[in-house]
C-alpha cells in the first residue's frame, strides 16, 4: 500500500518562483532534505482530487498571488501539483525565519546530548525572540492555518518546527479535522535545553511543544526524541505521557519514531549515470582512497572537528584525497557567518597537513548539483560525515545505495555522528555499514578515519543497502499517514 497526503503543510513552497528577465517570473524547484522525504506522499491533482501544498514563497515572484488566494496548478515530471503559496512582507519573514526558525529554534532543537554552544567555538546560543519576532513567527503560522482551514475537509501533515504552532491554531479552526505533524529535527534533552535558555525562552519552547500537542499524531524521527519529548511533556508541561501518548484537554495525542527514508530509486538512477565528479577528478587520478564531505553549510554539521580530524590523520601517516563541499545556507542569520570563519581556519590547517603529506585536499563553499553529489558519493572509499546532532543526515544513506554498484569488498566506509539519526535508527542493527563517532573526540575521530582509510572498519554491506532501500522515503510517509488515520479522533 502507498498512502499519499490530502493537505501538506512546509515552511517552503514546492515550486517558486523568481523574478526572470523583463519581468517575467521562472520557476524554481525547491530541494533539501524535508522535500525529497515527503514528495512520494504528493498525490497528482486529477478530477479536483489529489494533494494540496501548502508552502511560502519566498523568491520573491508573481506579486499578483498575494491577493489572489495563491492557487496555483504546477506542472511537474510525476504530475500536476496543486499549490497554495503564502507570500509574507520582508520584516514578518526576517521575523520568523532567521529569528525564530533558526536563530532560536534551530539551534536549540540540536541540544540533544551536551551545551554544544559551550563546547564549540561557533555553536549559537539560541536567542531567545523580541516580542515582535516572535509576533511574526505566530502570524505566518496563523496564515498557514487559516489556508489550511480553507481547503476541502481532510488529512493535514504539517511539517517541521518552523510551523510548529500550527497544529494548535488548525484545531482551533477546525476541531474536526485529522492533523499529523512531523519534526524532521531532533528534539532536545530537556535539561540542556533548559541550562541554554532564559525563562522567557524556555517560555516560548512550551508554546511551540503546546502548538504540536494540536496535532492527534506527532512523529519525530528517533526513539530517543521520542523519549526526550516525553520526558519534556512530564517536567514542564505539568503531563503523563504514557506509552507513546498523552491526554491533554479530554484529547489523546500519540507521539512515536519514524526515521525518515531517501528516494533509493532516483539515486540508483542517478548512480548508474556515467559521469564522473571534477572534484574527484585529481583524487582518483592519484591513486589513492577518496574520503568525501558533502553537507549544507551548517553548524549542527561539525564541519571543523571533521577537518581536524583529518589533519591529525594525515599527520599521523595516514594517505587520502579528501573532498568536502559544504553548500551554503541561510544566508543572513549570523550563526553562519562565523561557523564559515571555523570552517575556513580549519580547512587551512588540514591543507597545510594535506600538503606536507602530497595528497589532494579541497574543501568549497559551493552547491553542486545532485546528480554530482551522487557521482562522490559512488566514488568516495569513505563518506565522512560528523554531524554534532542531526535528525537523521540523508548523506550516508544516498551513500549507501550509490554503492550498491560497486562490489561489497571494494564498497566505502560510512561515518556518522553519534547523535545523528542515522547512528540511532542504523547503528544497532546487524546490517555492518555504518561507524558511529564523537566529533567532538577528536582523537578517536581521527583513529576511526586512519581505520576506514586502511579498509580495516566495516563497509558497505548488502544488508544495510537492503535495509536503506525497505525503509524509503515512501515507506516512511505510508507508515506515518497509516497510523495517522488509525489515530483515535
Ligand atoms: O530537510 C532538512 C531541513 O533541515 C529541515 O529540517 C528543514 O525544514 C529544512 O531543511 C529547512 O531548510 P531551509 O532553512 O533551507 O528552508
Amino acid at each position: 500500500m502507498h498512502a499519499r497526503a490530502g493537505l501538506i503543510l512546509a515552511n517552503r513552497a514546492f515550486v517558486d518562483s523568481a523574478p526572470g528577465r523583463h519581468g517575467a517570473s521562472r520557476p524554481v524547484a525547491a530541494s533539501g532534505g524535508l522535500l525529497a522525504a515527503v514528495r512520494p506522499a504528493i498525490a497528482p491533482w486529477e478530477g479536483g482530487a489529489g494533494t494540496t501544498w501548502i508552502g511560502a514563497g519566498l523568491a520573491g515572484g508573481d506579486h499578483e498571488l498575494r491577493n489572489g488566494g495563491g492557487v496555483e496548478l504546477v506542472g511537474l515530471p510525476q504530475g500536476v501539483l496543486r499549490q497554495r503559496r503564502l507570500l509574507f512582507d520582508h520584516g514578518t519573514w526576517a521575523g520568523h525565519y532567521a529569528a525564530v526558525s533558526n536563530s532560536f529554534l534551530w539551534p536549540l532543537l540540536h541540544l540533544v546530548r551536551l551545551p554544544l554552544p559551550d563546547l564549540t567555538a561557533y555553536y549559537p546560543r539560541p536567542a531567545t525572540p523580541l516580542p515582535e519576532e516572535w509576533a511574526a513567527f505566530e502570524r505566518v503560522n496563523q496564515a498557514f492555518a487559516k489556508a489550511a482551514s480553507n481547503e476541502p475537509a481532510g488529512t493535514a501533515w504539517i511539517h517541521d518546527y518552523q510551523l510548529g504552532l500550527v497544529p494548535a491554531m488548525l484545531r482551533r479552526l477546525e476541531p474536526g479535522r485529522r492533523i499529523g505533524f512531523f519534526l524532521h529535527t531532533p528534539f532536545p534533552n530537556p535539561d540542556v535545553a533548559a541550562a541554554c535558555l532564559d525563562a522567557a525562552g524556555l517560555a516560548r519552547l512550551s508554546t511551540v511543544v503546546r502548538g504540536m500537542l494540536g496535532a492527534d499524531r506527532i512523529g519525530f524521527q528517533c526513539r530517543p526524541d521520542v523519549d526526550r519529548f516525553a520526558a519534556w511533556l512530564e517536567r514542564f508541561e505539568g503531563l503523563e505521557p504514557k506509552g507513546g501518548s498523552v491526554v491533554i484537554e479530554g484529547r489523546a495525542v500519540s507521539f512515536d519514531a519514524y526515521p525518515v527514508g531517501i528516494d533509493a530509486a532516483e539515486v540508483d538512477q542517478l548512480a548508474s549515470l556515467p559521469g564522473r565528479s571534477p572534484e574527484a577528478a585529481e583524487a582518483l587520478a592519484a591513486g589513492l582512497p577518496l574520503v568525501v564531505g558533502l553537507e549544507r553549510s551548517d553548524y549542527t554539521k561539525g564541519i571543523p572537528e571533521r577537518l581536524e580530524a583529518i589533519a591529525a590523520a594525515l599527520d599521523a601517516g595516514s594517505r587520502f584525497a579528501y573532498v568536502g563541499i559544504a553548500a551554503p545556507t541561510r544566508a543572513g542569520v549570523a550563526a553562519y557567518d562565523r561557523l564559515e570563519t571555523a570552517i575556513a581556519q580549519a580547512a587551512t590547517g588540514a591543507r597545510r597537513a594535506a600538503a606536507a603529506a602530497g595528497t589532494p585536499f579541497v574543501q568549497l563553499r559551493q552547491a553542486i548539483p545532485f546528480e554530482e553529489v551522487v557521482a562522490l558519493q559512488r566514488e568516495a572509499d569513505v563518506v565522512f560525515t560528523s554531524s554534532l546532532a542531526d535528525g537523521m543526515n540523508l548523506v550516508p544513506l544516498q551513500a549507501a545505495v550509490a554503492q550498491s554498484r560497486r562490489l561489497p569488498e571494494r564498497r566505502a566506509v560510512l561515518i556518522a555522528g553519534r547523535d545523528a539519526g542515522i547512528s540511532h535508527a542504523y547503528g544497532a542493527s546487524n546490517a555492518p555499514g555504518l561507524v558511529s563517532i564523537d566529533p567532538l573526540d577528536r582523537a578517536a575521530t581521527a583513529e576511526a578515519l586512519r581505520t576506514a582509510v586502511a579498509g580495516k572498519a566495516p563497509r558497505v554491506s548488502d544488508a544495510f543497502i537492503r535495509e536503506v532501500r525497505r525503509n524509503d522515503a515512501r515507506a516512511w510517509a505510508t507508515q506515518f499517514l497509516t497510523d495517522l488515520e488509525d489515530a483515535p479522533c
